[in-house]
């Protein structure tokens, strides 16, 4: 397996994108493992600087070490949204292949200077970083922002110059969290970008876009689409489902076997729509 960054120009070249999904305890990540397995597509297993925080790196890492090990399908364990330097650099130091340093509420040569410095670390180790520039509307946790403000085509282009950041996450419209209204994407500073940069471009605010819209995303060349409250909503709704139809038995496992169920369907449903 070679890192995520060639995984994501090669899937940049082969007209996919590999989704991101963002798991929170051992059964997330197997279920979308299992959905990686079954339809032959690598898959990221996504970890918020909370789930981190939660567990320890440390300790999720040998949790999570079984699911990565198995070599069926490419399964990479990546960061998301972290702005604490140090934690990022923890998760680089207990093996994950991939962090996301967020500066994106910094200034611009703030969030240059934070994520070129995160870059440097975590490339002596073999780790990839993405970047992020322009403002994500909604909450993924802890990065949370009332309006989105979009990037633009040169000051993209400098950042990722400047960074040397292996994947890049503009602002393109896309929110965090479930829509409101149906989201106004600038599609066209998707198609700037890969005319002019190989760098893979990564997608958040995945959750409740339609199935065009991620064709469409894909067909842009959007190599990485995050997914996070789409699992959170499968795994609640396992729960309510389990309660209300049989609320006198006491088999976790059958829970468990529910939300498992329920986290892989939407996983396979994203694997799905993202090849073209
Ligand atoms: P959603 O919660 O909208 O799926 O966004 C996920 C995300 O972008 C994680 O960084």
């Amino acid at each position: 397996m070679g890192n995520l960054r060639e995984a994501l120009v090669y899937a940049r070249e082969n007209h996919y994108a590999i989704p991101a999904f963002n798991i929170f305890d051992y059964h997330s990540a197997w279920a979308v493992v299992r959905a990686g397995e079954d339809f032959h597509m690598p898959v990221i297993l996504q970890t918020s600087a909370g789930t981190v925080r939660h567990y320890g790196a440390r300790e999720l890492k040998k949790q999570l070490e079984g699911l990565l090990e198995r070599n069926q399908t490419e399964v990479y364990l990546h960061l998301d949204h972290c702005t604490d330097p140090k934690l990022a650099e923890a998760c680089v130091d207990c093996g994950w292949d991939s962090v996301m340093f967020d500066g994106s509420a910094l200034p611009f040569e703030e969030n240059v200077r934070l994520t070129h410095e995160a870059a440097r670390y975590a490339h002596k180790k073999g780790v990839c970083v993405e970047g992020e520039l322009g403002t994500i509307e909604g909450a993924e946790e802890e990065a949370k922002a009332e309006k989105g403000q979009l990037a633009g085509l040169e000051e993209s282009l400098l950042f990722i110059e400047k960074t040397e950041i292996d994947y890049y996450a503009p602002a393109i419209g896309t929110a965090h969290g479930v829509y409101k209204g149906v989201p106004n994407i600038n599609f066209q500073l998707l198609e700037d970008l890969a005319a002019v940069t190989m760098t893979p471009i990564v997608i958040h605010g995945g959750t409740g876009l339609s199935d065009e819209t991620f064709q469409r995303l894909v067909n842009c060349r959007a190599a990485k689409i995050n997914i996070s409250t789409a699992l959170k909503c499968a795994y609640f709704h396992g729960i309510k489902e389990f309660m209300e139809k049989t609320p006198d038995d006491l088999s976790p496992l059958t829970l468990e076997d529910q939300c498992f169920q329920r986290i892989y369907e939407v996983a396979v449903h994203m694997l799905k729509t993202f090849r073209i």
